[in-house]
């Protein structure tokens, strides 16, 4: 424990009442809370109390090192590369980072992305890469260095060792009301991402209805917060702002993901999914110090196909195996002529959790072939009996709540009625 203790109460009480708490506070809260000193009771009143009067630029810094330093840290600098992360906030049928590591860690530059599980209506990079058989999230830090030296990217499970107090403090959070606070958001996100080691990182920081934040200007000031740590730690950081109202691309799931995926490194896919890959693949090349990549070219060229290839292999993965296919599936039709007016992210996000392709509690396994395909988006034209969406799932009890959820998440009206979205990267923030 820190040299200097102090009483929890007193720094419950500094923080109700809108003080500030200090660095020697802050190290000695996070590690008496990590060793069981400062009970669950305890912080879950303290994370309220930062939630409702919020916390200065130094005391998130001293939160953020507070919970790097409960746990290991790795560094990649004997690879000799220079390494560059993604980090998204999270949203429906993002599954960017599965065409974005092998572009961009084609360029030689190394990619090591420590990815999470799905948890509510967001899904997880490694539930959707568990679709391909024999593919493994789980390596030794051995085999990842190995990874990033040989192939230059890898996609693996977080170690239990990282921010051993983020993880404790996240699931007291998940439970208490108190996950929408910037400042724990800020410091759970960046304090792993540090301790990861990373020379650079961009971060997708999404808004809308799909995203945690709703609202833009929250949006910009958690990317402002997160840049700011970033940098002030020493890892290049930069963010773009980016909308989530609608789902991302035509699949929300898992293996239905993948085969997206696969499509935008085949140099097709979705022009959404297409834009934004690019967008962050030339952010993290210029963090790098690569700005002027020839992007579109590798995916054009097969150049980042051949990187996932052998990142998939590398994991134990067979990139040409056949990806799971649903038992059942329902096709919802379009009730009349017209344009597609709206298909909200949440809603939507939700109907895929519901048909299997997420998970209620950590433990829970999920199914990978369960999610949903779009054939129209939002501003299509669209007639009278066309299919608009199909639901895939294992059973098809799960078809009735996947339809409830997603009343009203969709509507059909004249084309003078659409009103279209702002541009999916909305700004860049350094
Ligand atoms: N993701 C995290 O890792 N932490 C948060 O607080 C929110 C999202």
């Amino acid at each position: 424990m820190s040299s200097e203790a102090h009483d929890i109460i007193d720094l419950i009480r500094t923080k109700r009442d809108h003080g500030t708490l200090t660095t020697s506070q802050i190290d000695w809260m996070i590690d008496a809370y990590t060793r069981g000193y400062v009970e669950d009771s305890q912080m879950a009143a303290m994370a309220m109390a930062i939630l409702l009067n919020g916390m200065g630029r130094p005391e998130i810094r001293d939160l953020t090192l507070a919970m790097i330093a409960s746990g290991e840290t790795m560094n990649f600098d004997a690879l000799g590369k220079t390494t560059v992360d993604k980090h998204s906030t999270g949203g429906v049928g993002d599954k960017i980072t599965l065409p974005l590591m092998p572009l961009v860690a084609s360029f030689g530059v190394a990619v090591p992305q420590l990815s999470g599980r799905g948890l509510g209506h967001t899904g997880g990079t490694l539930d959707k890469l568990e679709s391909i058989p024999g593919w493994r999230a789980s390596l030794t830090n051995e085999e990842m260095f190995a990874q990033l030296r040989d192939v230059g990217g890898v996609i693996c499970a977080a170690g239990s060792g990282l921010a051993p107090a983020d993880k404790k403090l996240y699931a007291l959070r998940d439970i208490t009301g108190t996950v929408e606070a910037i400042p724990l958001i800020a410091s759970s996100i960046m304090s792993k991402k540090i301790a990861e080691g990373t020379q650079a990182l961009v971060l997708d920081v999404k808004f809308g209805s799909g995203a945690f934040m709703q609202d833009i200007a929250k949006s910009r000031e958690l990317a402002q917060t997160m840049v700011d740590l970033g940098n002030d730690a020493g890892v290049r950081t930069s963010a773009l702002l980016t909308d989530m109202h609608r789902p991302l691309g035509l699949a929300i799931g898992n293996a239905n993901e993948v085969r997206e995926s696969i499509e935008v490194l085949a140099g097709g896919g979705p022009a959404d999914v297409v834009e934004l890959t690019i967008a962050l693949a030339r952010e993290m090349l210029t963090l790098a110090g690569i700005p002027d990549a020839d992007v579109e070219g590798a995916l054009a060229s097969g150049q980042a196909m051949d990187t996932w290839r052998k990142v998939i292999r590398a994991q134990g993965g067979d990139p040409d195996a056949a990806l799971p296919v649903a038992r059942e599936t329902h096709v919802v039709h379009a009730e009349r002529s017209g344009v597609l007016l709206e298909q909200l992210a949440l809603p939507f996000g939700i109907a895929a959790w519901r048909l299997g392709a997420g998970r209620a509690r950590a433990s829970d396994p999920v199914q990978h072939a369960a999610g949903i395909d779009l054939h129209a988006k939002a501003g299509d034209a669209v007639v009278a009996g066309q299919p608009l969406f199909t639901l895939s799932a294992d059973e098809p009890s799960r078809f009735a709540r996947a339809l409830e959820a997603l009343e009203g998440a969709y509507a059909i009206g004249d084309a003078s009625e659409y009103v279209s979205r702002g541009p999916l990267v909305a700004e860049r923030i350094s």
